[in-house]
């Protein structure tokens, strides 16, 4: 399983994501409650950056129709969503980001 650097840990700011692109594939990173997340950038309902939504209770809301995913697992709290969206294993290695593709979780 390959990790890529993300970002630098000192780049993100608490509760607030930052998309980044990483072999074509847009994540959203998310340092919230202590850890850091990695989920997949766009909503599964429609084609809306997650990244631009709010962050609470280690849920990230999209921000045209509201529904949240769980930063865990991606999985949506409520309608419209039904589908999952990706999340994707995070290691921290010293001040580096590291995120595998390869395997979602
Ligand atoms: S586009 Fe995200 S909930 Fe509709």
């Amino acid at each position: 399983m390959a990790y890529v650097r993300a970002c630098g840990l000192s780049e993100l700011e608490e509760d607030t994501p930052k998309r980044v692109e990483l072999d074509g594939t847009p994540v959203s990173l998310v340092q919230t409650e202590g850890e850091v997340f990695a989920i997949h950038d766009i909503c599964s309902h429609a084609n809306v950056s997650l990244s631009e939504g709010e962050v609470e209770d280690c849920q990230i809301e999209c921000w045209l129709h509201g529904s949240s995913f769980d930063l865990r697992t991606g999985k949506p709290s409520g309608l419209p969503a039904t589908r999952p969206v990706p999340v994707y294993p995070v290691k921290i290695e010293g001040d580096d980001v590291l995120v595998s593709l390869n395997q979602e979780s």
